[in-house]
């Protein structure tokens, strides 16, 4: 079973997704254990909690140190029994620390075909932006596992979206975040069920 912490700072639609094929019964080998942000104000928290789910406010801005910020993350996940972080929107880097201790454990999704378009400063409408500059006749969104570098570990899943002309970022993003919808529910299915199957012992 996936005991799964979303972490996200925005309006958490991808979230959303995956919590209603959660409760569509889409993924019988996952829930979500708490939902974590850097923002108070973030969507994401407000649909957690009219979904009775833990809604957690957490932010290095709170902590003197990187390290000390880490240790909370990791004791928080810990005492909710946390064994798979959905990085969903998350505008912040994971600290190292929480990246070693959940290896492999970590998905993020991104708004584009990775590799290209990927990497610091690529989030949100810059992505956009970016593959409209470049000329681009597809785009898509990205379910990767998450390493040390940005936008870096190996990927789980992609879907395409044709770019029209005409295009504009935020035509483009909408576009690509239907796709997103899509693909996430669909990756997190995935590998849940390949650990059911090869008997993978998670907490
Ligand atoms: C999504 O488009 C996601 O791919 C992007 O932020 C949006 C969050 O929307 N993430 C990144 O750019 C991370 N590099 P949501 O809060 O509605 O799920």
């Amino acid at each position: 079973m996936l005991n799964i912490a979303v972490f996200g700072s925005g309006a958490g639609s991808n979230f959303r997704a995956i919590l209603t094929a959660i409760q569509q019964g889409d993924i019988p080998d996952a829930r979500i254990s708490l939902v974590l942000s850097n923002n108070s104000g973030a969507g994401i928290l407000g649909i957690a909690r009219a979904n009775a789910l833990p809604a957690i406010h957490l932010s290095q801005k709170q902590f003197p140190d990187e390290r000390s910020f880490a240790g909370t993350i990791l004791s928080t996940l810990s005492e909710y029994g946390v064994n798979f972080i959905a990085l969903a929107g998350y505008m912040k880097q994971v600290p190292g620390a929480v990246v070693a201790a959940y290896r492999n454990r970590i998905v993020n999704i991104h708004p584009a075909l990775l590799p290209r378009f990927g990497g610091p400063g690529m989030y949100g409408t810059h992505v956009h932006e970016a593959v409209i500059a470049s000329g681009e006749k597809v785009s898509g969104a990205t379910v990767h596992y998450v390493d040390e570098e940005y936008d870096h570990g190996p990927i789980v899943l992609q879907r395409t979206v044709p770019v029209l002309p005409g295009d504009t970022p935020e035509s483009l993003a909408a576009r690509v975040l239907a796709a997103e919808h899509e693909v996430y529910p669909s990756a997190i299915r995935r590998i849940a069920e390949e650990e059911r199957t090869s008997g993978h012992h998670t907490a």
